[in-house]
């Protein structure tokens, strides 16, 4: 910094585009690199054997019976990811509304953690601890009268916390944004002893319309309203800040923004004021923005794709969870 100011030479003589002219060179005052260490990989899981099915509006990405979920995720792991955050597509008679199966210790959700960690005991297990998959009206919270309720929420949230823990989860990561959720779970967990179960905590999450296709790969779409009376003002960056300081005083581990790409100024801010790991969603609308453009042959994928994933982490994330985290991992190692 004080060079600027006191320059050794005029300035009408420097050439920045010395330090491009190679690709040694580039490389050599690359500031930000993306490694396979850096992704965390959602996936989907739903009941029965033999199944896979590809989500229409995210392609490339399935929903696959655990079986062959349990294939996919050696797979992942060869290729050299070490985390992935697991999603369950509940059918529609085990729904309602207080979310009553996202607490059965023999649920989907368990069940699939259970094998995985038999079968990969160093894989990262993230579990999502919300409502909507299992609720019958679509809702991260329990309904009453139109509303969302918060603390009776909570109460399950915790008891959905302790059954992924208990079932082998490395980390819970809540994303319904009810209040204090995290302290809650903090509690309940160190109460129970998983004192090593870690909090990934969707800090600043957004009402964005960003999540279409995840909603339709778990059949999980809201069935009246939105969700803006908890998830956050995509015009709020002073809130977020909010949102993060009390999930870190509340106990979380790991705070995340989500969105990712439309949220880089978020990121950045929040990296600037903890030294917490920060991770960043890059949700399916974002990914299927993406693809569908590349379908077209309107932009060349493999370079957005990783363009757009290291614009994240150059605005700040230590994490990126992200539906490309197979193809940028095959496309990290050719590079
Ligand atoms: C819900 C949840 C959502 C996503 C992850 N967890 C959707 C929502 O809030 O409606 C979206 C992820 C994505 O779009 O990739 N608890």
């Amino acid at each position: 910094m004080p060079a600027e100011s006191t320059p050794p030479v005029e300035p009408a003589t420097y050439r920045l585009r010395r330090l491009r002219r190679t690709p040694a060179l580039r490389r050599m005052v690359c500031e930000t690199t993306l490694t396979v260490n850096d992704f965390i990989y959602p996936l989907f899981v739903m009941e029965g054997e033999g199944k896979k099915e590809e989500i229409p509006s995210m392609p490339g990405c399935f929903r696959y019976s655990l079986d062959l979920l349990l294939a996919e995720v050696m797979t992942v792991h060869g290729l050299g990811i070490g985390a992935i955050a697991l999603f369950p597509l509940i059918p529609d008679p085990q729904k309602d509304n207080a979310g009553t199966e996202s607490y059965n210790p023999a649920g989907l959700i368990p069940r699939t953690v259970r094998a995985i960690k038999e079968a990969l005991p160093d894989m990262v297990v993230i579990t999502d601890v919300a409502l909507d998959p299992y609720s019958s009206e679509g809702h991260d919270g329990i309904v009453k009268d139109g509303e969302i309720l918060n603390d009776e929420t909570v109460a399950v949230l915790v008891k959905q916390a302790l059954v992924h823990a208990e079932a082998g989860a490395d980390f819970v990561a809540p994303s319904d944004m009810m209040d204090g959720r995290v302290g809650e779970i903090r509690r309940a967990l160190d109460a129970a002893g998983w004192i090593h179960v870690g909090i990934l905590a969707y800090a600043a999450k957004y009402a964005s319309a960003y999540y279409g296709p995840f909603r339709d790969a778990l059949d999980s779409a809201p069935k009246f309203g939105d969700k803006k009376t908890y998830q956050m003002d995509p015009a709020n960056a002073q809130e977020a800040l909010k949102e993060v300081e009390l999930d870190i005083l509340e106990g979380a581990d790991i705070v995340m923004v989500k969105p990712a790409l439309a949220y880089l100024d978020i990121i950045c801010r929040i990296k600037q004021r903890t030294n917490l790991p920060v991770a960043a969603y890059n949700v399916s609308g974002e990914y299927a923005m993406v693809k569908a453009a590349a379908q077209r042959g309107w932009l060349d994928e493999q370079t957005v794709m990783l363009e757009t994933l290291t614009s994240m982490k150059r605005a700040g994330a230590d994490l990126i969870l992200t539906y490309f985290a197979k193809e940028a991992a095959i496309a990290l190692r050719q590079m």
